[in-house]
């Protein structure tokens, strides 16, 4: 259980009410087309309902002064009726359930906890991160695939750059996810308009191969010699302009890694 501050918004009739049948992407139509008997009696039964709302990855997303909130749009936009609506958890009354009905996850979140060892947003992700840690979701989380974005600061905080990416993509994949979305970034300044260069940023343990994947669980990347981070990080406080074409990339790995 998320242990407080969740609202009464009942996310099983917000998802439903975004649904639609016509993705074939994540199975929907093979679900449908089976046989007919089978699709007449789905479409009678709450089952139908059930069907459609699996074939959406969930796309959940926490956010302190709108950035993170920002991409989130960003992200629904390019993926449309493939993801469910940005859902912050703070707002879900049953986080199990909601994530029962999905196919796969997007997870994002700025960091605001800088060096933290673990808690890295001070925000809902912090306890849903809790919760995947502790078992709680394995069974509606394993063996589906996930992906996970953030935002972050690479000037003022770029010694500890978007590591609460890393805090999500370990507590989810340590609960048993397939996580895909790996995000490879260059340091090059001669290809400066490339959505994949970056600025600023030094060290983080969200660099492929550092942070919770490492020996001892919290060790940093050097930004120079890393190739990829756990998943997508922009930066709307240096290169917001750079935000919408990031995701727009991101998203074109994420459909095919995730089909
Ligand atoms: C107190 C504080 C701590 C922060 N710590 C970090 C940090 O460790 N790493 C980082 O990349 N950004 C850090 N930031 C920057 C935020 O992640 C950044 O402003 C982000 O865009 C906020 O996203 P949001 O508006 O979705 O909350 C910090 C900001 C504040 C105010």
């Amino acid at each position: 259980m998320l242990t407080k501050g969740f609202s009464t918004v009942n996310m099983k009739s917000r998802v439903r009410s975004q649904s639609s049948s016509s993705s074939s992407l994540f199975g929907t139509t093979r679900l449908f087309s089976r046989n007919s008997r089978h699709a007449a009696a789905a479409v009678s039964s709450s089952r139908r309902v059930r069907a459609v709302v699996l074939s959406k990855l969930g796309l959940l997303y926490s956010s302190s002064s709108g950035s993170t909130t920002a991409v989130a749009e960003f992200i629904k936009a390019e993926m449309g009726d493939l993801v469910t609506d940005p859902t912050d958890p703070e707002e879900v009354d049953d986080l199990k359930a909601f994530l029962a009905d999905c196919e796969g996850f997007i997870m994002g979140s700025p960091t605001w906890n800088t060096s933290a060892l673990t808690g890295r947003s001070g925000l809902g992700m912090d306890q849903v991160c809790e919760q995947l840690r502790a078992g709680e979701l394995s069974d509606v989380v394993g063996n589906k695939k996930a992906a996970v974005f953030g935002c972050g600061d690479g000037f003022l905080y770029g010694d500890n750059f978007s590591e609460m990416v890393d805090e999500v993509y370990h507590a989810l994949k340590g609960a048993g996810a397939e996580m895909v979305g790996h995000w490879e970034y260059t340091t090059d300044d001669s290809d400066d308009e490339n959505p994949r260069y970056y600025d600023g940023f030094t060290e983080s343990k969200a660099i492929v191969g550092s942070g919770g994947s490492s020996p001892d669980g919290q060790s940093q990347g050097s930004a120079e010699e890393g190739s990829a981070l756990y998943g997508l990080v922009c930066d709307q406080e240096n290169h917001s302009e750079m935000s919408e074409q990031r995701v727009k990339v991101w998203c074109e790995q994420l459909k095919a890694e995730m089909a």
